[in-house]
């Protein structure tokens, strides 16, 4: 199934994306990676799930 989940590099979105995706759906992730706490958190989490920095500069631009 393709899942879209908000806040995917938050503590509840990345949790849930990470489990989704073990379960073998496809996850489209949103998230504006804002600075309410340390954003290396979120970048640390988003590798995590695959997703490196080269992929948000290329999905941003
Ligand atoms: N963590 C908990 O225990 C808990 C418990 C109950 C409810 N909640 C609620 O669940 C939600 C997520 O909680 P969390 O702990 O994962 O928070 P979090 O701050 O870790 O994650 C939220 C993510 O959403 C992103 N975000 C915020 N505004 C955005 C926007 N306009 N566009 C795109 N991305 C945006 C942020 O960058 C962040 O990565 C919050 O609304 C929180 O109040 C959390």
């Amino acid at each position: 199934m393709k899942i879209l989940v908000t806040g995917t590099a938050g503590f509840i979105g990345y949790h849930l994306a990470k489990k989704l995706l073990e379960r073998g759906d496809e996850v489209v992730g949103i998230d504006n990676i804002n600075d309410y706490y340390d954003v290396n958190l979120k970048y640390g989490r988003l590798k995590e799930l695959g997703i490196n920095l080269l992929m948000m500069e290329k999905i941003w631009i």
